[in-house]
């Protein structure tokens, strides 16, 4: 089927591997003599859909961009885009311009606006992107990979200085709701503690764990923490073991990675220190796994819109990618690996 022009956008949370998918979709449909479009700022643009948010990309501009972390589309959480009317606003600017596919690259969220934007007669394909590896259909998102080496290279940093302090720390990596960042971490770097946003934990359990280890002489064990495990967490008086230790807290304070390694310190009266590994997971140089996964996504999107298909989400499955409805992609729950959770804590 001969196409004109296909849009193409990054939307959410960046994730590394994102510049390497546009470059590879560009080459793939400029082989088959589609023209690659680029829309940037997510679906911000293209609700406004100014000069400036549409990019013709030169080859000289795709060689310089495949190789880079971030997203050079930019991108972002659109809010707008849940009204009906806005929807229908972008829809218009798709079929002025001539666009005749969009391909979506983000999280659940982009998911759905692209599925919202299918039913608008806009054929679009979805790949996954984002580090938080929590769409339940696919075993693999875009990011993941890179966002797990992160972690795992910062651990192993921690522990050459814990190992030479004799210290334990607490390492906090990214995932929104999802464990896997902190699970697939822990299961690469042999930390000893685990917690995550799935599953309910206590400060004192952790604290007898800490000390449990201690006595056994492990004196640098490493606890992984998902961020947003919070919620999760026991009700404890963690606020009068700082106030008795000389730390002003306020009543209505929250807790977070750093108090709760003080807190923990003081139960386990082990000088516990706490790192955040944050957006370094994020900005990070996509790894070869991701690029390859790019490239394997960009083909089969090229592939779905030269073959007239729309509202496709593309995932893997089984080691290969495969392609299935967005609203059935959505609807497949993610999966968290509680056995290896487990085992992990118990060890
Ligand atoms: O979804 C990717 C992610 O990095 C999450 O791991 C994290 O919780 C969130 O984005 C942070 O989003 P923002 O940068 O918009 O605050």
């Amino acid at each position: 089927m001969a196409i004109k022009k296909i849009g193409i956008l990054t939307s959410g949370g960046d994730s590394p591997g994102m510049n390497a998918c546009v470059v590879s979709v560009a080459r793939i449909a400029n082989h088959y003599g589609m023209p690659l479009v680029g829309i940037k700022r997510g679906y911000n643009g293209l609700i406004e859909m100014n000069d400036h948010d549409i990019e013709t990309f030169t080859e000289s501009e795709l060689l310089d961009i495949a190789d880079l972390p971030g997203t050079y589309l930019r991108t972002a959480r659109c809010k707008p885009f849940y009204d009906p009317e806005v929807r229908k606003q972008a829809a218009k600017n798709l079929n002025d311009n001539d666009f005749e596919a969009l391909i979506v690259i983000g999280g659940d969220g982009s998911f759905n606006g692209a599925m919202l934007l299918a039913d608008l007669g806009i054929p679009c394909v979805c790949i996954p992107g984002t580090i938080d590896n929590d769409l339940g259909y696919t075993e693999k998102t875009l990011g993941y990979d890179t966002a797990v080496n992160v972690s795992t290279n910062a651990v192993r940093s921690i522990r050459a200085t814990s190992r030479s302090h004799d210290r334990p720390h607490i390492v906090q990596v990214m995932g929104r709701r999802s464990g896997d960042i902190a699970l697939k971490t822990a299961m690469a770097t042999g930390a000893e503690l685990l917690i995550v946003p799935e599953r309910e934990w206590s400060i004192e359990d952790t604290a007898e764990r800490f000390i449990n280890l201690i006595k056994r002489g492990n004196n640098r064990a490493t606890l992984i923490i998902g961020e947003h495990c919070w919620h999760q967490m026991k009700p404890f008086d963690w606020i009068s073991v700082l106030r008795e230790n000389g730390i002003a807290v306020h009543d209505d304070e929250e807790m977070d990675v750093d108090k709760l390694a003080k807190v923990l310190k003081y139960l386990c009266k082990a000088e516990i220190r706490a790192t955040t590994v944050g957006y370094t997971q994020r900005g990070a140089t996509p790894s070869s796994s991701d690029c390859s996964f790019a490239f394997a996504t960009a083909e089969e999107a090229v592939n779905l819109i030269r073959s007239g298909r729309s509202n496709v989400a593309i995932g893997q499955k089984h080691g290969s990618v495969y392609n299935l409805p967005i609203e059935d992609a959505l609807n497949i729950r993610h999966k968290f690996n509680h056995a290896s959770f487990e085992l992990i804590n118990k060890l």
